[in-house]
């Protein structure tokens, strides 16, 4: 069976504008954040706390978070990938953080330049000082499908990382196809392992659809009764340390096949596809959502 609702994670201001080559002025992503809560996204990925010399586009994160007007109920979340990240996040007011670690060697080391134990070691005093201000902390693990460094990921090995995760105190961990060489085969064979062990309510799919079998690949999450679901606004960006990789599947696209299953997403169609067209117009780039582009036809 289905769930019957599914609380949408909206990572486009994140993991969407760290990719993109045409750089957003913070006035259009404070409007951008904005659009997506008015829009009925609960949660809102606003930005991260990163080395701006990694990622430039996520520089003024902490301008980004003073300026938007904030809507009650609404959480607006921030990647903090170790101590410096979680401070910035704080001073910034962020209303949640994020970790990030990976179930491949190689590219923990690309992406945040640690191996995959250091990187939990760096995580315990963020858990500490975010349960110190009662801050909840969401786990993320990349190439849970696929690396593109080392191919093949044994479902083991994200295990093994989630469960470091959930260990920690992070209150679920999201899954990442982080270069969307997923199919619904491969993802049904790993969340038959992870799901009797962990719970699907401690669990989030985060699918980039590089290959074109992200909903596909959430389909097989709901069935497993996973009901969190990240995805990027028009489908915007992709990740800087995997080449190749697109954009997060498209919140328009995820939430269209959500009502035609009948699932309550509390998010309003409409008003989403023209929060995603105005972005688009922003970046000079075309929708990158099968949905809103029909809709536009
Ligand atoms: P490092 O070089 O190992 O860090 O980077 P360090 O502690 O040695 O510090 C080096 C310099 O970075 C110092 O500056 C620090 O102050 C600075 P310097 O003294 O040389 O002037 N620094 C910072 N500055 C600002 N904010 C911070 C911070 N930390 C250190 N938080 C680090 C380690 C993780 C910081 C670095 O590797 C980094 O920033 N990586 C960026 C990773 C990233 O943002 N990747 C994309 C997001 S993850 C993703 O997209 C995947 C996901 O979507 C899921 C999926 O799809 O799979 C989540
Ligand atoms: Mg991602």
């Amino acid at each position: 069976a289905y769930p019957k609702s599914v609380s949408i994670v909206e990572v486009g201001p994140r993991d969407g504008l760290q990719n993109e080559s045409t750089p957003l002025s913070t006035q259009d992503k404070v409007e951008l954040v904005e659009g997506l809560a008015n829009a009925g996204l609960r949660y809102v990925e606003t930005g991260s706390f990163v080395n701006p010399r990694w990622i430039p586009q996520m520089a003024d994160s902490g301008e980004v978070f003073q300026r938007i007007s904030r809507l009650p109920g609404v959480t607006y979340a921030a990647l903090t990938p170790n101590m410096k990240g979680f401070e910035r996040a704080m001073k910034a007011g962020a209303s949640e953080v994020a970790v990030f670690a990976a179930a491949s060697e190689s590219f923990s080391q690309r992406n945040i330049n640690c191996s995959i134990s250091e990187s939990i070691d760096r995580f315990h005093p963020v858990m500490e000082a975010a349960d110190a201000a009662g801050i909840a902390v969401r786990g993320y693990v990349s190439c849970v499908l696929g690396c593109p460094y080392e191919g093949e990921i044994q479902a083991q090995a994200v295990l093994e990382v989630s469960q470091a995760l959930l260990d920690m105190g992070c209150y679920e961990v999201s899954l990442g196809d982080t270069i969307g060489t997923g199919t619904p085969g491969s993802m049904d064979r790993l969340l038959n392992v992870l799901v009797p062990e962990l719970t699907p309510g401690k669990l989030a799919l985060h699918c980039h659809n590089s290959y074109g079998q992200a909903l596909a690949n959430i389909l097989v999450g709901l069935q497993h009764g996973i009901s969190r679901i990240d995805s990027s606004v028009a489908g915007l960006g992709g990740c800087p340390y995997a080449t190749g990789a697109s954009g997060n599947v498209a919140t328009e696209d995820v939430v269209y096949m959500l009502q035609g299953l009948d699932i309550e997403t509390g998010v309003d169609l409409d008003a989403l596809i023209a929060v995603g067209a105005d972005c688009c117009k922003k970046l000079e780039r075309s929708t990158q959502s099968a949905v809103a582009q029909a809709r536009a036809a």
